[in-house]
């Protein structure tokens, strides 16, 4: 496997700031965050001497920023390859508590590669190894910020940050079903604590652009229905339908701490968007993302235990695993297997450009939006298609219903067609083409 230690190798050396303004000493805010006081015009007048009119300040940097928080995980790394292909610089943040170092080695070769391929220069990748709820994510927010005085239309200076990073992808978070029922606090302080903290640190840096990983869990019960689920199935305050209908805010049936985090996060953003017009906060509620970049360079890696159904075949083809279990063979499906919306990884991760350009564009508030295939494929299927791209048989076990799971869960990609322009582009067989070239690669 494509592993290594804890030790970090990094684009840009971690601790290193690569922002034009050095680091200051935090102090603690009310909240107990490590968020500096803007200095007030008058504090900034009394050190320059009084003057009535702002001094010159240095040229600002012209550069900018995607920040990715947990950037090197499955769909972090995808995301942050295509946004490089793209064009965008990237800073990404990580704690590898659930991904590996090499990941960056194997971005940074791909974009590389992708750009010395059109004689086109490579865009920046910056790293910093630290976990997005410490302090040190003060200071990194401060080193690609400046300060800069405005004067507002009653005449009254105001300092104002400034900052390089135009936009936030915010991947990090544990995701794990079945460890967030043995251990919810550890969920509810990475996943729900953290995500507030970093709220309230992008809002005083002013960084408003942000795109949040969901999940189809936070439908709940809604997932029984056996309809494709549409974004007005959870909402979190009312919204009315075209055809006048209020609809209210109502969930049930979540199944576990982790779906609740994934819905509590949400409804903190929709809050946070509410409270003040400069957010504009996309959710992206992801099905089930499988496959990885055609290089066969990067996949999913983790350090925790594979649960997702495809990481637990590869595990099978690579022989790290004798068969696979699969959890109910009774629904009342085509051939007995549970049904689920499988999407490319790449497919995912074009949809947090398409997210990002509509955010800079038309967003506004706080908007969630499905990233699914529209389609349902049985778990029997998706093994079938690794089996024709592997040329190798999977050796499958049955087992019983696990609680909580839905037969039928398939996504209505309609708004995310409408509105982001977003459509995916891989099929069940590509997904399955490129898991194995990947797997290929790993067993050489
Ligand atoms: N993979 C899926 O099937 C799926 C489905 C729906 C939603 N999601 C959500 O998408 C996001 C990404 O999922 P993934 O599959 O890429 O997971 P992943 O575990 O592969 O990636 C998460 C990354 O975040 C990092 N991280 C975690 N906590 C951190 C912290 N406190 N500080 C810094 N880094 C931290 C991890 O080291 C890892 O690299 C998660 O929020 C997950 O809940 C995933």
């Amino acid at each position: 496997m494509n592993h290594d230690t804890d030790s970090s190798t990094t684009a840009s050396s971690p601790g290193s700031w690569s922002g034009t303004s050095p680091p200051t000493t935090p102090e603690l805010s009310d909240d107990g965050l490590d968020i500096e006081p803007l200095p007030s015009p008058v504090a900034e007048n009394n050190l320059l001497g009084n003057r009535t009119v702002p001094p010159p300040r240095p040229k600002l940097s012209t550069t900018t920023f995607i920040l990715v928080i947990g950037g090197l995980g499955y769909i972090g790394s995808h995301t942050v390859i295509e946004l490089l292909r793209e064009g965008y610089n990237v800073i990404i943040v990580d704690n590898l508590s659930n991904s590996y170092s090499t990941v960056l080695n194997n971005i940074t070769t791909l974009a590389e590669s992708h750009c010395r391929a059109r004689s086109l220069p490579v865009p920046l990748i910056h790293f910093h190894r630290l976990d997005y709820r410490s302090r040190a994510m003060s200071l990194l927010l401060e080193s690609y910020s400046d300060l800069v005085m405005t004067i507002d239309a009653t005449g009254t200076q105001r300092m104002t940050y400034v900052s390089r990073i135009t936009g936030v992808i915010h991947f990090a978070a544990y995701k794990s079903v079945l460890d967030s029922i043995t251990r919810p606090l550890h969920y509810y302080q990475n996943n729900v604590c953290g995500l507030v903290s970093l709220l309230q640190r992008l809002d005083h840096h002013g960084i408003h652009n942000f795109i949040f990983s969901s999940s189809a869990t936070v439908y709940g019960a809604r997932a029984s229905s056996g309809k494709p689920l549409r974004e007005e199935d959870v909402i979190h305050h009312p919204e009315q339908t075209p055809s006048g209908t209020i609809l209210q805010p109502a969930v049930t049936g979540l199944t576990c701490p982790y779906a609740r985090t994934k819905y509590f996060s949400e409804a903190i953003l929709a809050d946070t968007a509410t409270s003040n017009p400069s957010w504009r906060i996309v959710a992206l509620r992801y099905f089930n993302p499988v496959g990885c970049d055609p290089s066969g360079l990067l996949g999913e890696t983790p350090r925790a235990e594979a649960t997702n159904l495809y990481p637990v075949i590869a595990q099978v083809l690579t022989g790290a695993r004798a068969s696979l279990d699969v959890f109910g063979t009774d629904w009342k499906t085509r051939d007995g297997t549970a049904i689920r919306d499988f999407i490319h990884v790449l497919d995912v991760a074009r949809g947090h450009i398409s997210a990002l350009a509509w955010n800079e564009d038309k967003g506004g508030g706080f908007r969630a939006f499905n990233l699914g295939s529209g389609s349902g494929t049985t778990v029997m299927e998706a093994v079938r298609s690794l089996e024709q791209a592997s040329g190798r048989e999977i050796s499958m076990a049955r087992a019983g219903r696990r609680p909580g799971d839905v037969g039928v869960c398939i996504a209505s990609t309609d708004r995310a067609r409408r509105e982001l322009g977003w459509s995916p582009r891989e099929s069940i067989a590509q997904c399955a083409a490129d898991l194995w070239n990947f797997v290929r690669k790993t067993i050489r």
